[in-house]
């Protein structure tokens, strides 16, 4: 280790510093507070970090200050533009798009600086390489808005345009169903908003850094732990270990779903006994800098022993799979869903004209948001117990941490830190566990605890993969006659979310389309590997991997184009579902009329020979989600303040969807008779303290149901404030008569929908539909087996769009997950490769096609807010099965068990050119799928399903 003083250029200014030369240039620049440089992989691979060194962009995270020389120039962020004087490159990312998390803004836009001085007019393909080239990885945009801005930054910084042309220009006093800009994006191009590991820089002096010890087996009895050498160790505080919780240490929810067979559910904050997977928490270290205790927490020694682990649901089903929740069967959900003449399902296919079956896998398709896990917490004055960290839903862990932790609910506030990215990860109370046993244990001094990216990504929860074996049918002019279905999810070591995952994967069995007769089952199994959690369009991708490939595959045997199968078979008024019930809206028709143009030309694109030796395919898919649950409830107050204006308090989480400008928009919209202009609407939310219980942010719900709840609440405040004459009361006018000014808006709807039967999968528990037609166009190199994604169009219908922007930047992040889902990302326990973004596959910029055209066919919601509906997991939801059968059509054979990377692509070449394919076996489920059946016939159950809405 070496000290000294040296004189660096930090922007703009020369400053005396003193300096680690071990520490990287990160570290040191965040430790002199210029905490717009973020961490994310640590690990120079998202570029998060960049920042220019004499004008060069670099990668912070892996520069170490003692490599870099005295007198450099050093820019960051904060060295741009301020608040009053913004660059033209922090307006572009503001009106274009470009900031959704906002986790990757400040090393894009420092990456897009340097790209305009060396270039100052670059072409779009040339930005493209350019981002791809530094390692500048954004999770949630799809690239496309961040490309969009720096084109139109350019212009302003070469003088072609005026600086006016970068700012909204929309009507001033109208938010709602505009493009106007989100408010949190300001502090997000500054570089100045606070995400997890900010705030664990300016936490109060005395806080207590903590590190996890992780389990380094997949499967085992822990029989001791030796801290002895890390207690010793130097600012070492306190190891903590399960024996310092005072509660029942299990935060395992409850599984609501009526055939759920996992009686015995453990899921504990810190490891009692046995180990599940590699990413249970042995014990915390807690010492006085997060450098001492990851040091420290190397030094502990867990002697455990090993069991078999079972890390595919291939292997957890075979007879002898050892049980991964003891007194549990590992296969614990099997749900059905039967339509038509299901019981003469096998007569109908020996009638059909054409049947295809095949056996298809979906995979553990990592998040990879950038910020890795990041949170606070302590005891506060009144001695309750505040924790801080990024949630989906911050009422949620009120139903199991309060008993876990032993401590009252109403002894607990839950803070929602501005977050680098989400999609669903920060849907489990697993994280604040963590540091609330921490802060407990240490007599509620303030802990902070930053996971390390590896750490992040073994700890938390993936989509779950599945299995699945299906057939299907039609008649000789290609009329769908019935479908069938075996697929299985594996849901690695812990339960959370199953049973409707379960509950969506036989709803979206043929979604779109017209199945008169049909019969399947989804089961949920456990692994030993990392468990399933939400992810946007959960449980769809799923069940559109086998289904909507199986649809291209019999339109091909029966010799029908795949796009004119699909108008064949889409669902007209009074079809049903495949449970057995009418679609909300049939838009899907009328997309595909709208599309078919596209699809034509295409074919013709595709007959084209590129004349680069690359094999051209395109596909479609029709996709789409649902709108939360038969039973929902969210809550928004409106405040009447001494200025006139209105507070907004809400929980509506923010994840870089755009929850600030739902909300503004909402209520400006909603209160419109006040004339409000939108700087009069002050927004205060996510924090339990002091804002109304909201619900999940997830499946598709937040843009109804709060919609829906300001409208509640903005009609309250206005009856309180209206006068006889129809003129509206003064705050003064209201206090001085009585009247209350604060008014809470409480929307709900329980039990109005009806929920699926488990017993035969009928019902339409849904609040809204929406739907979706994608068509794309690929290249595929057959010598390296690469596909190029050169476009992908799009058609949804999602009801009256609340903001373009947003919805825009939903559909954008939404196509880049399936794009990586297709193509590229994975992830297991198994393997060291997926602890890093680049291991699981990350997709990166020039992966993501330039020409992904969105348009919307606008359906007004009749209970939606303002017509409005949920929007953002249709999109997606079957995009990466456009693609594979885009893939497929190109390469002339099918890749069933995704991700189509280059590797596989040339095993399927291969496979082709000896006259076989990649078709696998017909999988191994355990109990047979007709057993199954019967069970679940002999043995009816209670409808409905149980435990808690998304709404409490
Ligand atoms: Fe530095 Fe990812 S490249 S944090
Ligand atoms: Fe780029 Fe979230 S906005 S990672």
């Amino acid at each position: 280790m070496g000290y000294y003083k040296a004189l660096f250029t930090i922007n703009g200014v020369e400053r005396m510093v003193h300096v680690d030369e071990s520490e990287t240039l990160a570290e040191f620049l965040r430790r002199y507070g210029l905490t717009s440089v973020k961490v994310g992989c640590g690990a120079g691979q998202c570029g998060s970090c960049t920042v220019l060194l004499d004008g060069e962009p670099v990668r912070s995270c892996v520069r170490k200050m003692g490599k870099i020389p005295e007198f450099s120039k050093i820019e960051t962020l904060e060295g741009l533009g301020t608040a009053s004087n913004l660059h033209p490159l922090q307006m572009a990312w503001i009106i274009y798009g470009g900031v959704q998390c906002g986790f990757c803004t400040p090393g894009f836009i420092m990456s897009a600086k340097a790209l305009l001085d060396s270039n100052p007019s670059p072409t779009r393909a040339e930005a493209r390489k350019w981002f791809t080239d530094h390692k500048n990885i954004c999770r949630c945009t799809g690239y496309k808005p961040i490309i969009d801005a720096v084109m139109a930054a350019a212009e302003v910084m070469r003088g072609d345009k005026p600086i006016d042309s970068l700012r909204y220009k929309g009507e001033e006093n109208q938010v709602f169903g505009t493009a106007y800009p989100r408010r949190q994006a300001l502090g997000r191009v500054l570089g100045i908003t606070d995400y997890g590991d900010d705030m664990a820089l300016k936490m109060p002096t005395g806080t207590v850094h903590l590190a996890v010890v992780l389990a380094d087996v997949k499967h085992g009895k822990l029989i001791s732990l030796d801290t002895a050498a890390a207690e010793q160790a130097p600012g070492v505080v306190k190891i903590i270990t399960a024996d310092d919780i005072k509660g029942t240490n299990n935060i395992a929810l409850p599984v609501p779903h009526p055939r759920n067979q996992a009686s015995v559910r453990n899921r504990p904050i810190l490891v009692k006994d046995i180990i599940r997977r590699k990413g249970d928490v042995l014990c915390l270290v807690a010492a006085d800098s997060q450098k001492n205790a990851r040091d420290a927490a190397k030094l502990v020694k867990a002697e455990i022993e090993e069991l078999p682990a079972a890390m595919t649901l291939l292997e957890a089903v075979l007879p002898d799979a050892l049980p991964v929740q003891e007194g549990s069967p590992n296969n614990f959900v099997n749900t059905p869903v039967f339509k038509g003449d299901e019981e003469h399902l096998d007569e109908i296919f020996e009638k059909a004209a054409y049947s295809v079956d095949g056996s298809f896998y979906s995979c553990r398709e990592p998040h990879l948001a950038l910020e890795p896990h990041s949170m606070q917490a302590y005891v506060d004055k009144n001695g309750v117990l505040v924790i801080c960290w990024k949630s989906q839903f911050l009422h949620q862990p009120f139903f199991t941490l309060p008993p876990a932790l032993g401590i009252e609910p109403e002894k607990v506030r839950f803070i929602d830190n501005p977050g680098g990215g989400t999609f669903g990860l920060a849907m489990s109370a697993d994280a604040p566990g963590l540091v609330g046993a921490a802060t407990l244990a240490l007599e509620g001094k303030p802990v902070s605890l930053t996971m390390s990216y590896r750490e992040h990504q073994v700890f938390t929860g993936k989509r779950a993969p599945t299995y699945c074996n299906s057939r299907v049918c039609c008649d000789e002019n290609g009329k769908l006659m019935a479908w069938e279905f075996d697929i299985a999810g594996d849901h690695g070591a812990y339960a959370e979310t199953a049973g409707p995952l379960q509950d969506k994967m036989i709803r979206f069995a043929g979604y779109g389309l017209n199945v008169p007769n049909a019969r399947g089952i989804a089961r949920a199994v456990f692994t030993n590997n990392s468990y399933g959690i939400a992810y946007r369009a959960f449980g769809s991708p799923q069940a559109y991997t086998s289904t909507e490939q199986l649809v291209d595959m019999l339109a091909e045997k029966a010799g029908i184009d795949p796009f004119e199968f699909r108008q064949i078979n889409v669902a007209k008024p009074g079809d049903t579902t495949l449970n057995s019930r009418e679609y909300h809206y049939y838009a899907t028709e009328e997309m595909l009329d709208q599309m078919r143009p596209y699809w034509d030309e295409s074919k013709k694109w595709a007959a084209e020979d590129p004349g680069n030796g690359k094999l051209r395919g395109i596909g479609c898919a029709l996709g789409g989600y649902h709108v939360s649950n038969h039973t929902d409830t969210c809550e928004v107050w409106l405040e009447l303040n001494p200025d006139g204006s209105v507070t907004d308090y809400n929980c509506w989480q923010e994840l870089g969807e755009g929850t600030d400008i739902g909300s503004l928009a909402f209520a400006h919209e909603a209160l419109k008779p006040l004339g409000l202009k939108p700087d009069q609407i002050r927004l205060v939310q996510n924090d339990t303290g002091i804002c109304p219980r909201h619900g999940a942010s997830a499946g598709s719900r937040s843009h109804y149901v709060s919609g829906n709840a300001h409208i509640v609440a903005a009609n309250l405040l206005m009856d309180a404030m209206r006068k006889e004459d129809g003129t509206y009361r003064t705050y003064d006018e209201m206090i001085a008569e009585g009247i209350p000014t604060l008014h809470k808006g409480v929307w709900s709807i329980v039990g109005a929908h009806e929920p699926n039967s488990p017993n035969d999968g009928e019902g339409d528990p849904m609040l809204d539909h929406n739907h979706i037609v994608q068509v794309a166009r690929v290249e595929v190199d057959p010598k390296t087996g690469e596909t190029e994604v050169l476009s992908v169009h799009s058609i949804a219908d999602v009801g009256v769009v609340g903001n373009k922007l947003t919805l825009d930047g939903q559909a954008t992040g939404g196509l880049e997950h399936a794009i990586g889902m297709a193509l590229y990302e994975e992830y297991s326990d198994d393997e060291k490769k997926y602890e890093t973004m680049i291991g699981c596959g990350v997709l990166q910029c020039n992966q993501m096609p330039d020409e992904i055209p969105f348009e919307y066919h606008v359906t007004p919601r009749d209970g939606g807010p303002f017509g409005s509906g949920g929007a953002s997991e249709c999109f997606q939801s079957s995009a990466h099965v456009c693609i594979l059968n885009a893939v497929a059509n190109a390469i002339g054979t099918r890749i069933y068990e995704p991700p189509a990377n280059p590797a596989m692509i040339l095993k399927a070449l291969e496979a082709k050119a000896q006259g076989k394919d990649l078709k696998p076996e017909k999988y191994y489920m355990g109990e047979s799928f007709e057993d199954v059946i019967a069970y679940i016939k002999a043995n009816p159950v209670g409808d409905g399903a149980k435990g808690p809405s998304m709404g409490h």
